[in-house]
């Protein structure tokens, strides 16, 4: 079997070595969604959504274009106006939260700005330092270490002084999960971050959320249409039209009741036999 590429060393706690225990404890709510109903163009979207994400959950998002992944995202971060329910974030309703710096959010079009942004890769990564508080505040030598960090962690050292708009698509998207991530999140949401990602650097990248999640224990919630990337790499599956199911990947028959209730009933897959993160058995109890 292929070996991802040799990841980059380092002493930081992101350090990107292959962690052999797959002990997959589980942590205290982070996010509690329940009853939740979003309608957007007199169209419900989301429909009566109830589910709960807890702490060093690795949480895969499937399901159809349209299906609403997007949506439970902005709403997740109070930018989606609600027709009903509830939503707490790491135990506070959601209203009275205001430690927005402990999640971190790489939207989908987040590669799309404008090519002339005068920044370069080091100085926008450095903006994920400041929070939405206090946006403005000089950096400081350890927040110039972070960065580093980051930039490192994402295999971006090399492009650190190019300007953003001189970079490729998919190098856009690991600078920007750099830029997420740098901020040291307890909950990171990310949108279809690899769909620009070539398959190498796609390899990495997975390897190095997944060392994130393990050793860090931080909550990662991502949408992806590559559900062999979400099979293999995550501990739950989340699947979006309209209705939300979550359910721990195992080769549980519930996994693929969800599945067929997202993409429809002919849909049918195929475990090739690979070690999932939850062996047989070996879900929740
Ligand atoms: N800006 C908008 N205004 C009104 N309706 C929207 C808007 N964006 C999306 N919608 C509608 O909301 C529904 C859910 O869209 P959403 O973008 O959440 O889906 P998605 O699962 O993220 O899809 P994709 O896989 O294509 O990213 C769709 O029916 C879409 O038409
Ligand atoms: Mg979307």
């Amino acid at each position: 079997m292929t070996k991802s590429p040799s990841p980059v060393k380092s002493a930081s706690p992101l350090t990107t070595e292959e962690d052999a225990g797959h002990a997959l404890t589980h942590g205290p709510p982070v996010l509690e969604v329940e009853g939740l109903n979003v309608v957007r163009s007199n169209a419900l979207v989301l429909k009566d959504v109830t589910f709960t994400i807890h702490k060093s959950d690795y949480v895969g998002i499937v399901g159809p274009n349209g299906g609403g992944k997007t949506t439970l995202l902005l709403s997740i971060l109070g930018l989606m106006p609600r027709a009903n329910g509830t939503i707490r974030l790491f135990g506070q309703p959601i209203e009275e939260f205001t430690d927005w710096q402990r999640i971190a959010y790489v939207s989908q079009d987040a590669i799309n700005f404008d090519p002339q942004f005068p920044l370069n890769v080091r100085e926008l990564v450095g903006l994920g330092r400041t929070g939405r508080s206090n946006i403005g505040r000089r950096l400081t030598k350890h927040d110039w270490d972070a960065v580093d960090e980051a930039l490192r962690f994402m295999g971006l050292s090399d492009l650190a002084p190019k300007r953003i708009g001189q970079l490729s698509g998919g190098q856009k998207q690991r600078l920007f999960v750099a830029k997420a991530l740098v901020g040291e999140p307890d909950m990171l949401l990310l949108d279809e971050p690899a769909t620009g990602i070539d398959a190498s650097a796609m390899e990495a990248f997975y390897h190095r959320l997944g060392s994130l999640n393990r050793k860090k224990g931080t909550t990662i919630l991502i949408t992806s249409h590559d559900l062999g990337a979400v099979f293999y790499r995550m501990s739950e599956i989340m699947c979006v039209n309209q209705e939300v199911n979550v359910a721990p990947i195992s080769d549980d028959p519930e996994m693929e009741r969800i599945l067929r209730k997202a993409y429809g009933e002919h849909f049918h897959f195929v475990l090739h036999g690979q070690r999932l993160r939850r062996g047989p058995n070996n879900g929740r109890s």
